[in-house]
Order: C-alpha cells, then structure tokens, then sequence
C-alpha cells in the first residue's frame, strides 16, 4: 500500500467494569466500531488503570474477561482491528515509568479527575491514582495513533499526553506522534434515566438511573417507563426539557432518526407512548448483543487465543517505540 493510502490510526482504552452501560455503548463504543474500516484501529482493556482503586482479585479477572467479550460481542473484530489486555503488554508500564520523569508534579495536581476521586477514596489516595495519565500517555504514545477518542472526562489526560509527548520530542526529536483528540460525527451524550442533568453512570445508587448494555429487554423498558420527564407533555428537543432531550437523544442514536423526525412522530402523543417506543428501539438493539455475548463468554478458550494473539500484535507495535524512547534517553540497549 503506498504511503497515500495508508489509514490512519486511532488507538483507545476501556476499563474493565461489570457493567458497561447504554451511555458507554452510545457515547463512545459504538464509534469504535464504526471507526473501524476507515482507519487502522487499536483498542485495549486498560486493566492497569482498574488498580487505581481496590478491586476483588476474582472479580477483576471476571471483568477483564467480561470486557473483552463485549468488545467482540458488540462488533469489534480481530481482523480488522487489534483488540488487547493492556497489562499483557508490558510495555505500557515501562513507558509509563519513562514519561513519569517528563511529567510535573504541579500539572498531575491539576487534573480534576485525581481532585475528584481522591476526595471520593480518601482513604486510599495512592500514587497510582496521581501518576494514572502518565501510564494513559504510554497506552497512547507507543502506539503513534493520529486520533483518540475520548469522552469529554478525559480530555484533560489526553491534552497532558500531548504536552507530555511534544516536551519529550523537543529533548530527543522526533519520537512521538502527537495525538489528536478524536470528536466522532455521531454520538450521543447519555444522561441518567433518574436526573437528566446527570451523566449516566454505573456507578450510580439508583439503578433505574442507567441501562446496562447486557440488561434483558424488560429490565430495558422498565428503565425507560420510569425515566424522569417533566410537565410540558411535549417531544421536543429544548433545554427546558432535559429528560425529553435525552430520551429525544437515545432515540437518534439507535433509529439514526433526527430530532426533528422524531419532534413529528410523537406530535400530539404522550410521554408514555414515547417512553415505551425509545425502551422498545434501545430494547431491540441490545438484545442480538447481549445473545453474542453469552456465546463467546462461554468460550474461554477462543477468547484467550484471541486476546493473547490481539497482545502480540500490539506488543509488536509497542516494542519499538519504547526502545526508541529508551534509546533516545540514553539506556544501553
Ligand atoms: N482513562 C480512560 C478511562 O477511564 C481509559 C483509558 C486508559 C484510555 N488508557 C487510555 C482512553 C488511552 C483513551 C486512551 O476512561
């Protein structure tokens, strides 16, 4: 292929969680799949950042399992992409060690997501949790993609692998691909079913509040019968409307409908009939999910060939742009 035609890449990570919802699926997931024939795409398990906060040994090694299979149950495919465990790739911590030493401590302070989750666990305000861009910059670094996609909670770390890669590039020249954040076309911000001002999140109390991606069809419209609304009895797509607007906005997303299609459908019909339909469209696009799901997870084994070939690859990939870097800074090789 010659240099004019060759993709470009693009290169994001996912934590391992139980329970991925309807908002990872439509915020952010869905794009990966749809990225896929149009660049050369790397998408891993970021296991090592699940440690930031204490997790149950064997629940972890469920969820990393889980996530894996979800990416492939969901449309990610091995031989279009490369599909990896982060921690397989032992790179990842060693670049992270690398980039530490370029990264300040005033701008680590800066992020909000460390002020927030330390407050969260102030009982474990661990090193790991501080340092987490710098092991986010080498998930992204070794790798030279050209886009990341991230949701807007981490734009903050994809802007300090940036400066961290144009700092290291200015001592050593050119070794790293500065990334651009990646705003996909298409896709929805997906609030809390419970308080629409509210970004939908798992790890919220009360469980109406989200969808899981893996949630059978009447939990899914159960979930949607109870969404909060308001008293305007109207589909329209306004501000002063936050629950209609995401139930407007989840609709999009999975019928491909405009607003304004959907503002016309439900003309002069309530919000129960609206409810009921948004349920029945997210229902309907979950459940041939949710069925590959229960397959490939109960192949262990093919899924195990699969990662492990996915952590060669990208091991592969990873292992010259470290010792790049490695050599760069002047380690005997
Ligand atoms: N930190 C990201 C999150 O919590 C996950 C992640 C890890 C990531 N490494 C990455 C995302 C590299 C994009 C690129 O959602």
């Amino acid at each position: 292929m010659s240099e004019a035609m060759e993709k470009k890449k693009v290169l994001s990570c996912i934590q391992p969680s139980g329970m991925l919802t309807l908002g990872n699926y439509l915020g952010a997931l869905k794009n990966w799949i749809n990225m896929q024939d149009e660049f050369e795409c790397t998408y891993a398990v970021a296991d090592l950042h699940a440690i930031t906060v204490r997790q149950e040994p064997a629940k972890l090694r469920a969820q990393i399992y889980s996530t894996y299979a979800l990416m492939l149950a969901l449309g990610l495919d091995t031989q279009k992409s490369t599909l990896f465990i982060q921690s397989h790739v032992p790179e990842h911590a060693q670049l992270s060690w690398l980039l530490s030493c370029y990264t300040q401590f005033g701008e680590l302070s800066r992020m909000t997501q460390f002020k927030d989750k330390s407050a969260k666990h102030s009982d474990n305000v661990n090193v790991g949790l501080f340092s987490y861009p710098a092991l986010m910059a080498a998930d992204i670094l070794l790798y030279k993609p050209d886009f990341v996609p991230v949701g807007a909670d981490q734009k903050q770390h994809l802007e300090i692998a940036r400066d961290i890669a144009t700092r290291f590039n200015h001592i050593y020249g050119d070794v790293f691909t500065v990334p651009e954040p990646y705003i996909p076309k298409t896709g929805a911000r997906v609030m809390s079913l419970q308080d629409p001002t509210k970004k939908m999140s798992k790890s919220d109390e009360n469980v109406n509040a989200w969808v899981a991606i893996l949630d059978d069809k009447d939990t899914v419209i159960r979930k949607f019968k109870r969404a909060v609304t308001d008293s305007l009895a109207q589909v329209r797509l306004s501000d002063e409307q936050p629950g209609i607007k995401n139930l407007i906005g989840i609709y999009s997303a999975v019928t491909n409908k405009t607003p304004q299609e959907i503002e016309k459908e439900f003309d002069g019909k309530g919000y129960g009939e609206f409810k009921l339909a948004v349920g029945e469209a997210v229902a309907d696009e979950l459940a041939p999910i949710r069925e590959s799901y229960n397959t490939i997870i109960s192949d262990k084994a093919e899924l195990e060939r699969l990662f492990r070939e996915g952590g060669q690859r990208a091991e592969f990939i990873a292992r010259k742009t470290y010792l790049k870097a490695m050599k760069k800074v002047g380690f005997v090789l």
